[in-house]
C-alpha cells in the first residue's frame, strides 16, 4: 500500500522511519518493499555520477531519476531533492519544483536551508507541492563553507538549529532532515517539532534515519563516514563476480551448452 504523508506523520513518537536513496527502478524496486521513504538525493551527482560534490547536479538530471525510481517503486513516498542554483527566489523554487510534480510521480521535493527558506517552502506548500526541510551539515554548502562540517557544537549553533527547524514547520513542511549535527541537538529539535525529523549522522533519537545506500551497501568503498553502518560489502561481492565472469570467459567456461541457443 502507498504511503502517504498522513501514514508517516502518524509515526511520530512511534515506529522509526525508515528511508534510504534510490537513483534507479532497480534498485528503488528492491528498497520499495522494505522502507518507508525513497529519497532521489542530488548524493546521485557524487555516487552516481562520481563527481567530488552535488553542486553540479541539475533539474533535468534529478527529473530523470526520479522517473526511474517512480516506475520502480510503487509504495513508499518519494522526496526529490531540488539541485544547487534551483531554488534561488521563492519563485524559482516554486517554478523549478512545479516542473518536478508535473513530470515524475514524487510526493515530495526537498530543499536545503534553514529559515532563509521559509517564505519558499511556503509559496511551494500554498501551491500543493510539498516540502521537506534539510537543515545541519547541508552537502550544498560545502564549497562555501570549505568542507562538511559538524553542526550544534556551541550554543550560537544549536539555537541556530532550533530556530530553522521552528521556521520550517511553521512554513509548512511535511518533514525535516537532520544531517551532522550532535545527538543532543537532533534530540531537542526532534521533541520540539511536531512534524517527524529523520536524522544523518545525527544520532539515535530522531523519529527516523536515512542513509545513501551506496554507503550503507557497501558499494563505495573509499571511506567510512563514521556515521555509516554498512550492511553488505557490496564492492567486494560485485568485484568478485565480475572476476569470476572475467576468468571464465577466458578460460572458455562461459558460455556453455546451458547458454547457447
Ligand atoms: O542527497 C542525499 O542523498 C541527501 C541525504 C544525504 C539526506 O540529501
Amino acid at each position: 500500500m502507498k504511503t502517504t504523508i498522513s501514514k508517516l506523520h502518524s509515526y511520530k513518537n512511534g515506529k522509526k522511519i525508515v528511508m534510504t536513496t534510490a537513483y534507479d527502478a532497480l534498485f528503488a524496486k528492491m528498497f520499495d518493499e522494505v522502507v518507508d521513504i525513497i529519497l532521489v538525493g542530488d548524493s546521485l551527482n557524487m555516487s552516481f555520477l562520481g563527481e567530488d560534490d552535488t553542486l553540479s547536479a541539475t533539474l533535468s538530471q534529478m527529473i530523470y531519476h526520479t522517473k526511474a525510481v517512480c516506475n520502480g517503486a510503487k509504495n513508499a513516498y518519494i522526496i526529490t531533492d531540488m539541485p544547487f542554483g534551483s531554488y534561488v527566489s521563492p519563485k524559482d523554487a516554486l517554478k523549478n519544483a512545479t516542473k518536478v510534480f508535473k513530470q515524475t510521480k514524487a510526493d515530495a521535493v526537498k530543499l536545503e536551508g534553514g529559515q532563509e527558506k521559509a517564505e519558499h517552502i511556503k509559496l511551494l506548500s500554498d501551491n500543493a507541492i510539498s516540502v521537506v526541510g534539510h537543515i545541519g551539515l547541508m552537502p550544498q554548502f560545502s564549497r562555501s563553507e570549505g568542507g562538511y562540517k559538524v553542526k550544534g557544537k556551541d550554543e550560537l549553533s544549536k539555537a541556530k538549529l532550533l530556530q530553522d527547524a521552528k521556521a520550517i514547520e511553521e512554513a509548512g513542511a511535511v518533514l525535516l532532515v537532520v544531517e551532522g549535527v550532535k545527538e543532543d541537538v537532533a534530540k531537542e529539535i526532534t521533541n520540539t517539532l511536531k512534524i517527524p525529523v529523520i536524522g544523518i549522522g545525527a544520532g539515535r533519537y530522531t523519529d527516523g534515519q536515512v542513509l545513501v545506500w551506496s554507503d550503507m551497501l557497501g558499494f563505495f568503498d573509499e571511506f567510512k563516514p563514521k556515521f555509516v553502518k554498512r550492511y553488505l560489502d557490496g564492492a567486494k561481492i560485485v568485484k568478485d563476480a565480475i572476476s569470476n565472469y572475467k576468468k571464465d570467459v577466458e578460460n572458455g567456461d562461459f558460455p556453455t551448452i546451458k547458454e547457447i541457443y
